[in-house]
């Protein structure tokens, strides 16, 4: 089939220099969660219509897949689908999408193509309690005989509660007869896609409709306020996906995952971490709260947080404790390691059966270049130690605390870099002159 995905409306309610469907929903923006539901239902074929500031969204999402369809001005969707004609296979048939409405599953638009049956008009609509502002479906003995929009409805055809979602499938020979026909005579002054229902009414083909299993599916995206409810809606599904899969979520209404999350057996979750970029939770680990963990992998039983910060290249190994205030970066800590306070690991290698003492930094830039800091198995760094890389902890080494290490440690000896201790007999603290 091919699929047309309508992106060219402006936005103008978002109140934002980007344009509306490159807004994100968890850190990914709506369009692509409309192209990758698309891509699911294995299309010949996926169109974008874009309009005015759509270069930038050709820019950040083009792919070998997509073609690009240009609607300059905008004059109503029926006039959007067709500039996209041109790139469609005339032989197989149409499915309109809208680059706003995100949420949107592959299930609901394969059971659309199914009541479609490759002859018939389908539609997705949808019964609403509050109708307001969506084209109704006007239905006679039952059947499907118009959509009517808000602007142009009489009193009883506003009182309908089964609504337009805009998402449709058309036989794409029968789009080609009807668009160039459409009119714009309506209190908009549009071309209207939804005419073309009327249409098929008249030549005799058969008007089907199929319902979402749930009405977020068909939200529309119009401001930041609808954004943010989807974001909701989306993370609470990525949540209750989690739970069926066994992870244990201490609160999924505070869980932000903007990526792939992926959890072994036993995993624990407290409230309020972001997930970002694909992470790797192993068996039995456990996140505490207030954690951000970007692009990492955390071993089997290791324990993270609170308040952790865990960047992309991190990979920890069994039984690893990073704790509060730790950064890591770039790099991996093995077995039964630990940085439980107050540290910096960025750009090291790190051994098994280490401790990081607080306060421990990892030097890794001069400014200009990065380093890599080596600490190898069952070293011991004591408190505010200072790691100038490159540099290298030898195995069984211990750190003396305050120590800034700016050569190699050789191993399993005491390593310090300080001034040994001194009291200064006879020194009195400094007293407050009297003015006159
Ligand atoms: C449209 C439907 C309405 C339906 C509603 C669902 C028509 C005439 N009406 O109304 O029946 O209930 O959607 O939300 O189709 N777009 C373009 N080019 C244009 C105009 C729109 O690409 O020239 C895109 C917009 O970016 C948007 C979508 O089409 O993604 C819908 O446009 P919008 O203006 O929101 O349509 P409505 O008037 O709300
Ligand atoms: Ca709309």
């Amino acid at each position: 089939m091919n699929i047309v995905i309508l992106a060219a409306g402006q936005g103008k309610r978002m109140h934002s220099d980007l344009p509306k469907v490159l807004h994100p929903i968890a850190g990914k923006p709506m369009l692509s969660h409309v192209l990758d539901t698309a891509r699911k239902l294995a299309a010949g074929r996926i169109c974008v219509v874009y309009g005015h500031g759509g270069e930038r969204v050709r820019e950040a999402l083009d792919a070998a897949d997509l073609a690009w369809a240009r609607q300059e001005p905008q004059l109503g969707t029926g006039h959007a689908v067709m500039q996209a004609l041109p790139h469609l296979d005339p032989d197989v048939p149409t499915v309109v999408l809208y680059g706003d409405v995100p949420l949107i599953r592959a299930e609901t638009l394969d059971r659309l193509i199914r009541v479609s049956d490759g002859g018939a008009l389908a539609l997705l609509t949808v019964q609403l309690a509050e109708p307001r502002g969506y084209g109704r479906i006007v239905r006679a003995d039952g059947r499907v005989v118009r959509i009517v929009e808000e602007k142009d409805a009489d009193d009883a055809e506003r009182e309908i509660d089964e609504v337009n979602t805009g998402i449709l499938v058309a036989p794409t020979s029968a789009l080609a007869r009807w668009l160039p026909g459409l009119g714009n005579r309506n209190a908009q002054g549009e071309y209207y896609l939804t005419d073309i229902v009327a249409l098929a009414v008249g030549e005799g083909m058969a008007v089907e409709v199929a319902q979402p299993a749930a009405a977020w599916e068909v939200e529309g995206v119009n401001s930041k306020a609808q954004l943010a409810a989807l974001e909701r809606i989306h993370q609470r599904n990525i949540a209750n996906e989690l739970m069926e899969r066994g992870v244990t979520l201490a609160d999924p209404a505070r869980i932000d995952v903007r990526g792939e999350l992926v959890c072994g057996k036993d995993v624990f979750i407290d409230v309020n971490c972001v997930f970002e970029g694909r992470v790797e939770l192993r068996d039995g680990a456990r996140i505490n709260a207030h954690c951000v963990i970007h692009d990492a992998v955390v071993g089997p039983r290791s324990i993270i947080g609170p308040f952790a910060r865990l960047r992309p290249g991190t990979v920890l190994g069994e039984d690893v404790h990073v704790g509060n205030f730790v950064e890591v970066k770039n790099s991996t800590i093995a077995d039964h390691s630990k940085a439980n306070h107050l540290a910096y690991v960025g750009d090291a290698t790190v051994g098994s059966r280490v401790n990081v003492g607080a306060g421990t930094i990892t030097c890794n830039y001069d400014g200009a270049n990065k380093f890599r800091t080596v600490i190898e198995d069952d070293v011991f760094i004591g408190s505010d130690t200072q790691l100038v890389a490159p540099v290298t902890v030898g195995r069984g080494a211990t750190l003396g605390a305050g120590t800034t290490l700016t050569r190699d440690a050789p191993p399993d000896q005491l390593t310090i870099s300080r001034t040994r201790q001194t009291t200064v007999p006879g020194w009195t603290r400094p007293v407050k002159k009297k003015k006159d």
